[in-house]
């Protein structure tokens, strides 16, 4: 059974030859701690990436007290090869996934698609409890329905879900803040989307922010890019010259992240990588602490004069 308690590495006084560590800082109202770093696990669900990839970068995460990972049904193969990589190392890690879809012979969003749900990730991730499970990213429309959420409800009551959430933005969320089940939170917040933030979220709620480095469009668009990222990229071209090149050691990453993680209610922020060395960048980022106030100021200011709708 997973206890989810802090690693007694968090507490150790840093040496100086000892690279940092994930801080961690009480969940919301929860009652556990989380690390401020979590590691998104979309990326690890790619058909494309070996085996020993993944292996690699749970481990580093792991051994940087990076024990937050969030995936969903819609990653890939993630949320199976993280039921294998973690096997034997799931004490001390929270697991996060997501519900509402992808349950063969349920149809998406009905209690009966959550219920199976539950069991299928219980079974995928071989764990026997969810620590968090969020209905990604639904309209209102579904959390109006009753039997969705008693069957969340009914899985928290039954032990299978720890901490049940709600994952998205815009509408959405608005009526997910109105739902009591719904104890955790997962909101883009970065340079170019503080919409959730800003509206603010109930009090004791834990709060995740995701797209914390908004995609990486700042280092270029790649093929074929989505919506979303090209909309982040618009946003992003339209910040300062001082916030799209910043005198950071690691640049704009280091920006975004210092400013998603020490934003006031965030708890944890999810970083997707495939690259230990990225990990290890943003755990030097984070123990560089807050961003100077001047920085902070600007970057709220930027996406304050243009208002910029919450990207799910
Ligand atoms: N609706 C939803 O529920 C929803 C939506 C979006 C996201 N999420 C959650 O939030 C997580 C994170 O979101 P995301 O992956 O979309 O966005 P993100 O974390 O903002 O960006 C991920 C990208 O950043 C790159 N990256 C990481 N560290 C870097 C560094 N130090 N320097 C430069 N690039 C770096 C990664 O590439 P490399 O692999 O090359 O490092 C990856 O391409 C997801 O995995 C998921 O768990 C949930």
């Amino acid at each position: 059974m997973n206890d989810a308690r802090p690693p007694e590495a968090s507490s150790a006084p840093a040496r100086p030859d000892t690279p940092p560590a994930a801080p961690r800082r009480p969940f919301g109202a929860h009652g556990f701690d989380a690390p401020a770093l979590g590691l998104g696990a979309g990326p690890l669900g790619a058909a494309s990436l070996e085996e020993d990839a993944v292996d690699r970068v749970l481990g580093s995460a792991l051994e940087r007290g990076v024990t937050l990972i969030d995936t969903a049904p819609s990653y890939g193969r993630s949320e199976e090869r993280l039921g294998r990589h973690l096997e034997g190392r799931r004490e001390g890690v929270l697991l996060s996934t997501k519900l509402g879809y992808g349950v063969e012979g349920a149809p998406d969003w009905t209690g009966e698609c959550i219920r199976r749900g539950v069991h299928q990730a219980l079974r995928r991730l071989r764990t026997e409890r969810l620590d968090l499970a969020f209905l990604h990213s639904c309209p209102p429309e579904t959390l109006a329905r009753e039997d969705v959420l008693a069957a969340l409800r009914d899985a928290v009551e039954a032990g299978d879900v720890r901490g049940a959430g709600y994952s998205g933005d815009g509408p959405g969320l608005r009526a997910a803040k109105r739902e009591p089940l719904f104890g955790a939170f997962q909101v883009s917040h970065n340079l170019v989307d503080q919409e959730a933030l800003e509206e603010g979220l109930p009090a004791g709620a834990g709060v995740l922010a995701k797209r914390p480095l908004l995609n990486a469009v700042f280092a270029g668009l790649g093929d074929a890019p989505s919506p979303d990222r090209l909309e982040l990229r618009q946003r992003f071209e339209r910040l300062p010259p001082a916030l799209r090149a910043p005198a950071l050691p690691g640049g704009v990453a280091e920006l975004a992240l210092r400013f998603a993680a020490f934003a006031p209610g965030v708890h944890t922020t999810l970083v997707g990588t495939t690259r230990p060395a990225h990990l290890e960048a943003n755990l030097d980022a984070l123990a560089r602490g807050p961003l100077p106030a001047s920085l902070r100021e600007a970057i709220r200011g930027a996406w304050a004069a243009h208002r910029w709708p919450g990207l799910v």
